[in-house]
């Protein structure tokens, strides 16, 4: 079967400019007819790109679950202009949902509330909570209002792959499965967004994301519980966070935390692989491995929100690399770093076989 390509239509607008270039307001007509008309576009957004559909529109929904791959147990965010636009999707509006919505939207926090009776079940994947979301892009939230509709939109990705930060991995990941690509450049935070449960006093993050625990404390006005603070037993059950498991956001080559980064490397590279190494030390830390040929050195920085926003663009790139091996040196044991460190433990390859040499590997 003939494969056809996406358009890529490239957006900009520029941050002086209240109106959208004309060329880039054709785009958003073009786009917010497609979304009309139960079609699927891929959208910018400040944390990844995602896969968009008409939130309200079961069959149009449906199409995003079939693009991904994702299963029908892992329900979508849906993404709206404005509080009032997500007040009218919700049941009920609990205070932190109130405090959050009017002080960190728009924002890279999706905040859970109950479903309101406007959200067809598909989204929610049955359950009676909806997870909202007004994003920080001028671009999307355009959109959402030419569109007249909230948009269903989980990143843009195929299911448990690397979140998008680009056009172009979205071209990657899903360019036979959507028809349009809004090109607004790369997403300035990098990861998906903190996703607060409203629902239960105090509120609880079920994603680390950009916007920390203590600035939803500030706003909330109180407590907020954390991932960590859970017994484990709940942490990474199935129960409250739904589509939570573990293993997600994976590059395809095998991606492993060491401890002792330089003497994995070294080991790695001792038995013929091909290593990958992301650390935030300088070059001449790097003693005798500096300049081994089967080693791509990825200087990270050392601030956990520039960190985050280059995160899954390196994983996209070294993926293009044929590496064996991806080694990731261990951020700082802080909260600032508890988003990126939820990423890379989902990234990572749960228990890698021994280790043989190259050699023997490729003998019959
Ligand atoms: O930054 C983001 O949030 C991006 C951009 C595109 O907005 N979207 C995104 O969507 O990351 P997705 O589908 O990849 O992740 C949505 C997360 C999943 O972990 C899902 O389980 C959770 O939100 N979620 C959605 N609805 C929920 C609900 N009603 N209750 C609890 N968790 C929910
Ligand atoms: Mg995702």
């Amino acid at each position: 079967m003939a494969r056809t390509l996406p358009d890529v239509l490239r957006c900009d607008w520029p941050a002086e400019l209240p109106e959208p270039p004309p060329a880039t307001a054709q785009a958003l007509e073009r786009a917010a007819a497609v979304l009309r008309h139960g079609g699927l576009v891929a959208i910018p957004t400040e944390t990844v790109y995602g896969l968009a559909a008409d939130a309200l529109d079961e069959e149009a929904v449906a199409g995003i679950f079939r693009a991904k791959g994702r299963p029908a147990t892992n329900p979508l965010i849906v993404h709206v202009a404005d509080a009032a636009m997500a007040r009218s999707l919700a049941a009920s509006w609990p205070p932190a949902a109130a405090a959050i919505a009017a002080r960190l939207w728009p924002g890279p926090v999706t905040i859970v509330v109950p479903r309101g009776p406007r959200i067809p079940a598909i989204v929610t994947a049955g359950g009676p909570t909806v997870a909202l979301r007004c994003p920080d892009h001028r671009l999307a939230r355009r959109l959402i209002a030419a569109a007249g509709v909230p948009l269903a939109a989980p990143s843009a990705n195929r299911s448990e792959a690397v979140s998008p930060t680009t056009a172009h991995h979205v071209l990657e990941s899903l360019g036979d499965k959507v028809a349009l690509i809004l090109d607004g450049g790369p997403c300035s935070r990098g990861i998906e967004s903190t996703v607060v449960d409203c629902t239960t006093v105090p509120p609880r993050i079920l994603r680390p994301g950009p916007l920390s625990r203590a600035a939803l404390e500030e706003v909330v006005g109180g407590p907020v519980v954390a991932p960590a603070d859970e017994p484990r037993a709940t942490a990474a059950g199935p129960s409250r966070a739904p589509g939570q498991q573990p293993r997600h956001y994976a590059p395809r080559t095998p991606l492993e935390i060491a401890g002792d980064p330089l003497g994995r490397v070294g080991e790695l590279l001792d038995a013929g692989r091909r290593v990958g190494l992301l650390t935030t030390r300088a070059a001449a830390a790097l003693g005798s491995l500096a300049g081994r040929r089967e080693l791509v050195v990825v200087p990270m920085p050392a601030d956990p929100q520039a960190y985050a926003r280059l995160l899954y663009a390196t994983l996209h790139a070294l993926d293009q690399r044929a590496l064996d091996r991806i080694v990731v040196e261990p951020p700082p044991d802080a909260e600032p770093w508890a988003a990126v460190w939820d990423r890379l433990r989902r990234a990572a390859t749960p228990p890698l076989p021994p280790l043989r040499s190259a050699r023997s590997d490729r003998d019959p």
